[in-house]
């Protein structure tokens, strides 16, 4: 696995954890063609059309995502449900779509691009439903779809 884009590797590299303790459902891709864990897209990313500060506005969102699943992991090895639950509903899930989209004001996203920045709060938000059962597999596999979510993503677009 070639480390060529630093931001992205951190996610590849949980995602890529994830996979081999075996938590990680088949064929969960967006386009379904990648191999499991799979960093580098089989089509070429689309890159997005935005004002710098619509960039950085975006990547900021980006970097609170990862932030917000090592608070979850971490929360989740302390046993702490109710901490982990809150971090994904408020940081993953719909309240952070909105923050998203007022922080990207004007932005033009392709229609797909917003297909899969909602699935992923979806997905999150089950996250925090699954949290809620305080049974470890389960949550590990939604925990698993939702880092998908992520990958999905950065298959598909670029800035
Ligand atoms: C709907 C699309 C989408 C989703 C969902 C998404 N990302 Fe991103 N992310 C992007 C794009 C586009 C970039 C820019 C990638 C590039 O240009 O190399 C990016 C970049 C990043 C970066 C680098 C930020 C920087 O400062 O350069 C991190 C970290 C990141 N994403 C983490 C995540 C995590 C964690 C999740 C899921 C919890 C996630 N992303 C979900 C689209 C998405």
């Amino acid at each position: 696995m070639a480390r060529q884009r630093v931001g992205m590797s951190v996610t590849a590299w949980l995602v890529a954890g994830l996979w081999a303790a075996g938590v990680a459902p088949a064929g969960t891709n967006a386009a379904g063609t990648e191999p499991p864990g799979a960093v580098e897209p089989s089509v070429p990313p689309v890159r997005l059309e935005l004002e710098p500060a619509q960039r950085e506005a975006l990547k900021l969102t980006m970097r609170e995502h990862l932030a917000a699943l090592e608070a979850i992991v971490s929360a989740l090895g302390r046993q702490d449900y109710r901490a982990a639950a809150d971090v994904a509903h408020l940081k993953l899930g719909f309240p952070k779509h909105h923050e998203a989209m007022q922080r990207e004001r004007g932005a033009q996203l392709p229609k797909q691009y917003q297909d899969l920045a909602l699935a992923h709060h979806q997905a999150a938000e089950a996250l925090a439903e699954a949290i809620a059962t305080k049974e470890m597999p389960p949550i590990l596999r939604q925990l698993a779809r939702t880092i998908q979510s992520c990958t999905a993503c950065h298959r598909a677009y670029r800035l």
